[in-house]
């Protein structure tokens, strides 16, 4: 987060960013610069609602959020504990608003766990971050990283997950939170294993002719992050089981995770893990029916 030049919110807003200009009237809004608007929880619901990334729904309807609304109808005391997205992400009025996975749920380096490394590489390739065959770097992972979207050390994710820690520890003791985030990474982790061979499907699809390339994705294999450089989410020259993959990455695969950290099991579980579950037996049962039609045509 940060002052951009009105260079670089020219250039951000031609390949289609229309909130990642990220200035200081996301929160604070122009006219008033308001100090108690910007730690109105309602201040952040704006953009972190929805889709791919329900935060406000997962907060509000959470232990924590409840409570907060609870306190601003006058039924609990005035000091009552109710955490808001301000005390989590901008504790003591710090400005850096940065957590350990990020909004894509990655990181560098690779897990140490074999299968979660190779999942991982994986879904980074459909990131387009990682060549899909030589498995080098893009000019996508540049970009990314540029805007400081994921953390590329074990340091800066450590630093953020401390930091987290602690936050929760004024409330809590500090082995509940630890633990609390570690079911997070775990659910990630599992998240991950279906990702990947959801994945792969596709992938293989594409590379044995059956599904042709959209003319947006950058390379032959899936792409969930074309529409940075189309500045749009057009979907529709997207193949049907390609927009199956597409959901099962935005919207599923982050409730999982955004739900187990935002304190949610409804939305990690039946929101986020269930539908992942249920896209990956739509995207085998479809591949298998494309690689029949295929067979039937060569006939
Ligand atoms: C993500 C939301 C958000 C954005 C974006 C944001 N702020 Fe803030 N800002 C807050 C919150 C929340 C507070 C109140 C912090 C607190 O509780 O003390 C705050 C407080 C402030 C204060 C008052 C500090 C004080 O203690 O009186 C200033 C000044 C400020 N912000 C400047 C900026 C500037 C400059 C930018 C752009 C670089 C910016 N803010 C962007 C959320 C934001
Ligand atoms: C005008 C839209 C807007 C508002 C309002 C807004 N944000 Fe954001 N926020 C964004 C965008 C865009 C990103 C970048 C997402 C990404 O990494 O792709 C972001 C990223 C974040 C991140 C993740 C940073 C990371 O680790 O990658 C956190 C945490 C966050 N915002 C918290 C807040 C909080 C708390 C508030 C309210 C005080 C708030 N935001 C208000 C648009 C907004
Ligand atoms: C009790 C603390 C807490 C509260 C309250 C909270 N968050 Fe978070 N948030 C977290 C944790 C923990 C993470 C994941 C940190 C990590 O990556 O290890 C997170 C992650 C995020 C991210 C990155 C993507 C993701 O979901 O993992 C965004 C964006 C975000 N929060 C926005 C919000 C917004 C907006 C609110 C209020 C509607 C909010 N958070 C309320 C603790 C909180
Ligand atoms: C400002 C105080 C505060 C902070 C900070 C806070 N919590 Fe809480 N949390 C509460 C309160 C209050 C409850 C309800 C406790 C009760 O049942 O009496 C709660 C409940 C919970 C629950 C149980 C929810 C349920 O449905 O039973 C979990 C899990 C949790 N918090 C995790 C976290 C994590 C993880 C963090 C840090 C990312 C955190 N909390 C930060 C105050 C806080």
């Amino acid at each position: 987060m940060g002052i951009k030049s009105e260079e670089e919110k020219k250039d951000q807003l031609a390949k289609g960013y229309r909130y990642q200009t990220n200035s200081c009237d996301e929160c604070h809004t122009r006219h008033s610069f308001s100090k108690k608007e910007a730690q109105d929880p309602r201040a952040c619901q704006q953009c972190h609602m929805g889709y791919d990334h329900p935060q406000w729904e997962m907060w509000s309807s959470s232990k924590h959020g409840t409570r907060w609304f609870t306190k601003e109808a006058g039924r609990l005391p005035e000091d009552a504990a109710a955490p808001t997205c301000q005390t989590c992400h901008l504790p003591n009025g710090t400005h850096e608003n940065r957590t350990a996975w990020g909004f894509l749920g990655v990181r560098l380096p690779l897990p140490e766990d074999k299968q979660w490394a190779a999942d991982r590489v994986t879904i980074l390739k459909a990131l387009g971050v990682l060549h899909p065959e030589t498995g080098e770097p893009t000019d996508r992972l540049e970009l990314i990283t540029s805007v400081d979207m994921v953390r590329t050390t074990q340091e800066a994710w450590q630093v953020e997950r401390d930091k987290m820690i602690n936050t929760c520890s004024q409330c809590h003791s500090k082995s509940y939170a630890t633990t609390q985030l570690e079911l997070g990474d775990s659910m990630l982790q599992k998240a991950d294993r279906v990702m990947a061979q959801a994945i792969e499907i596709v992938a293989d699809l594409y590379k044995d002719g059956i599904i042709k390339k959209p003319e947006a994705y950058a390379f032959a294999y899936p792409d969930f992050l074309y529409f940075m450089q189309t500045g749009g989410g057009d979907m529709e020259n997207l193949s049907s089981i390609d927009q199956t993959l597409f959901e099962l990455y935005m919207k599923h695969r982050m409730r999982t995770y955004q739900g187990q950290f935002h304190v949610n099991p409804d939305y990690a579980y039946w929101y986020g893990w269930a539908m992942m579950t249920q896209g990956l037996g739509k995207i085998q049962a479809e591949a298998k029916k494309l690689r029949t039609l295929h067979e039937l045509k060569k006939k």
